[in-house]
């Protein structure tokens, strides 16, 4: 499966960086205010597709820009063609590709790729996790004021009133710091690894996380909800290492003031 995997998303994230030369901002449609799709988006999902399509004909997928098809399959592909559309129109590298199957609702393995940095994330249920197949793992940080978090604001885009700018003033203060990269798939990857301690974000898609979830609990990590249950990414998504992950949780917990 890896090498399936690979060629398919090493090849899917050549076309990104060979589109990303030739676009123009013109070529973006909007999909909300602020979320935007192009046209590589959309050819990158198709050559994804097609690809699983012509080696595994009865599985499912559920693809960002094309939706559900086969449901009835046991096996779901769930696919984001580029995470961080809104950095690679930017022509920012912080984007990814994003692969991830599940088996009976389960996922077994998942893919993300950053072109623009050479990155290649890979995790399957029997051997771990990897970056550029040299074995990964989550930090081992325990200190809140000694971490580096990653997170997003999907739910402004969504125009959510309850938003993550309410739990971004009570965390901030207590860590290092913070990054905002502007790909969910890239940021878990990077907590899989350590270079991240955490990650947190609310409105995200299961396409946006599937495989980087995967990724980090692959590489020891554990990922809930806000409210430490496994319903993510619908009740918000925090990805954390074990010794940190606890202490992130009452963040989300407590009554908003
Ligand atoms: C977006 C990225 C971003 C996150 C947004 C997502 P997209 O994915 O993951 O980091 O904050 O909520 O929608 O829309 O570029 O595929
Ligand atoms: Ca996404
Ligand atoms: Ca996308």
């Amino acid at each position: 499966m890896f090498s399936f995997l690979k060629n398919v998303i090493v090849t899917a994230g050549e076309i990104c960086v060979r589109e990303q030369q030739l676009f123009t901002r013109s070529e973006v449609d909007f999909k909300g205010r602020k979320d935007l799709v192009t046209v590589v988006d959309k050819k990158v999902e198709h050559f994804i597709v097609e690809q699983i399509q012509t080696t595994w004909p009865s599985h499912g997928i559920f693809g960002e820009e094309t939706g559900r098809t086969n449901l009835s399959s046991d096996y779901l592909w769930i696919i984001d063609p580029i995470d961080g559309t809104t950095s690679y129109v930017h022509q920012q590298p912080f984007y990814s590709v994003s692969i991830a199957l599940q088996h009976l609702g389960k996922t077994i393995c998942g893919a993300v790729y950053l072109p623009a940095l050479n990155e290649l994330f890979f995790a399957d249920s029997t051997s771990g996790a990897f970056l550029n197949q040299q074995s990964i793992k989550v930090s081992s940080t325990d200190l809140l004021v000694n971490s580096v978090m990653a997170t997003g604001f999907a739910c402004l885009r969504a125009g959510r009133e309850h938003n993550n700018l309410h739990y971004l003033g009570t965390i901030l203060p207590d860590l290092r710091d913070i990054r905002r990269c502007g790909s969910a798939a890239m940021d878990l990857c990077y907590v899989a690894c350590g270079r991240f301690d955490g990650f947190w974000e609310m409105a995200l898609n299961l396409y946006d996380v599937a495989a980087g979830a995967f990724i980090v609990q692959q590489a020891g990590g554990i990922v809930t909800d806000f409210h430490g249950s496994n319903t993510f990414p619908d009740n918000g998504i925090i990805a954390s290492n074990p010794a940190l992950h606890h202490k992130l949780l009452p963040y989300f917990t407590e009554k908003k003031s």
